[in-house]
């Protein structure tokens, strides 16, 4: 059973570790951070204290809440410490060896009972699973960046999980007021699949010479009310980081045409223009000046580049629902709630009516005669 008792706890202090720590926390638990990296740890404690003290003085929770949730949160320099923990949560490097190797030490201080998840982005949990000894309680918890934030959780369980251990998991997130979905263990999950067009064809429309970043940016947040563009999030995210999901997706599945990564992109990051980090990506940061400012806007564009990669977005998602990667209804929350889109895209494709993706994805693929614009099985 995991309740409230339940001790958790939370492998990796970097930016995930820390944020699923104070989540858990806050939902009562008495939570132990670990990380090989001493200082990570005390960093992390005090970003949570700075964060918790944020949420106090704009009223969102008492000073005494914010005490007592720090209070609950125990920074440890020994892995051992974690012996009478119910659930442990790992975030720490995404290197398949040394996260087995992490989860074998675990494995031997914890008790048979104690359910082992990883936060992993791209791993297979089945992969990850195979490396311990009790796979039956293995299960990936995928929370998105910043964890205290977002609501959403992919809930991933492994071929050998138990379903027991999937339902106690999806009970618990659901305490902790988080979203749970439950999806099927393939590369880049729900959101990390779904999501991929939203960039891949904006890019390609881009490196088409179709239109420009800010066309597309502004086509998609004028006509779809996205928050940003797919140019801007990608400068956000980081051209590096944004490559290597790419990357990764299109490799696990042995390079799927509608995955295929770009070489704009990759040029920029063999550049150094990583994005707001670096002060460059497809838009220049050095001198604040409006991305409006600095280049054109084609007007005359818009709907084209909105109805290419809505089509794109969409053929994905009921692409994701055909093979049983998650439930309709929960690919449409994880959507929502994992990448804040405005609508869920499945019921947003039947809003707009799915004959017409299918006409304008059966348009690309007369044009290109490309694998990529098939449409998906969902909807033939
Ligand atoms: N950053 C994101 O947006 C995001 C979102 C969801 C999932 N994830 C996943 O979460 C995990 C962590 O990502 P992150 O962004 O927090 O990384 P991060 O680099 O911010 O933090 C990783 C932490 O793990 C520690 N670490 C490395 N090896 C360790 C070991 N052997 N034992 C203990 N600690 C060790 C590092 O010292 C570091 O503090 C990865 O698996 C990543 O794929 C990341």
């Amino acid at each position: 059973m995991l309740n409230v008792q339940t001790k958790v706890a939370v492998i990796g202090a970097g930016s995930m570790g820390m944020g699923i720590a104070q989540v858990a926390a806050t939902a009562g638990h008495e939570v132990y951070l670990y990380d090989n990296n001493n200082e990570a740890v005390s960093a992390a404690l005090k970003k949570i204290q700075h964060f918790l003290n944020r949420s106090a003085s704009k009223g969102k929770i008492t000073d005494q809440e914010a005490v007592a949730i720090f209070g609950r949160i125990y920074g440890i320099e020994t892995l051992s410490s974690i012996v009478d923990s119910g659930l442990v949560i790992e975030a720490i490097i995404e290197k398949i060896d040394i996260k087995q190797k992490v989860f074998q030490e675990i494995e031997s201080y914890v008790s048979e009972e104690c359910i082992l998840a990883s936060n992993t982005s791209s791993l297979s949990i089945t992969s990850l699973a195979s490396g311990v000894q009790n796979p039956s309680r293995f299960i990936g918890l995928h929370f998105f960046n910043p964890a205290p934030l977002m609501k959403l959780v992919e809930v991933i369980p492994a071929v050998q999980t138990q379903e027991k251990i999937t339902d106690r998991c999806l009970n618990l997130m659901e305490h902790w007021g988080k979203m749970p979905v439950i999806a099927k263990d393939t590369p880049g999950f729900i959101v990390n699949r779904v999501a991929r067009p939203f960039y891949s064809e904006s890019l390609r429309i881009y490196e088409e010479g179709i239109a420009n970043p800010l066309t597309i940016d502004t086509a998609m947040k004028e006509l779809g009310g996205f928050r940003m563009g797919p140019f801007e999030l990608m400068d956000f995210i980081g051209h590096d980081i944004n490559f290597k999901v790419t990357e990764t997706v299109w490799k696990s599945f042995y390079h799927e045409a509608r995955y295929k990564p770009s070489f704009a992109q990759k040029n920029l990051v063999a550049a150094g223009f990583l994005g707001r980090k670096s002060n460059k990506g497809f838009y220049d940061y050095t001198n604040d000046i409006p991305i409006e400012e600095q280049m054109e806007l084609d007007n005359s564009k818009k709907q084209i580049v909105f109805d290419r990669v809505m089509s794109m977005l969409i053929n994905e998602a009921l692409d994701a629902a055909y093979w049983g990667i998650g439930k309709e209804e929960d690919i449409d929350i994880a959507m929502r709630y994992g990448v804040n889109y405005p609508k869920g895209l499945i019921s947003w494709g039947k809003e707009i009516g799915l004959e017409k993706i299918k006409s304008n994805l059966n348009g690309l693929y007369q044009i290109y005669k490309e694998e990529r614009y098939r449409p998906s099985p969902y909807l033939i």
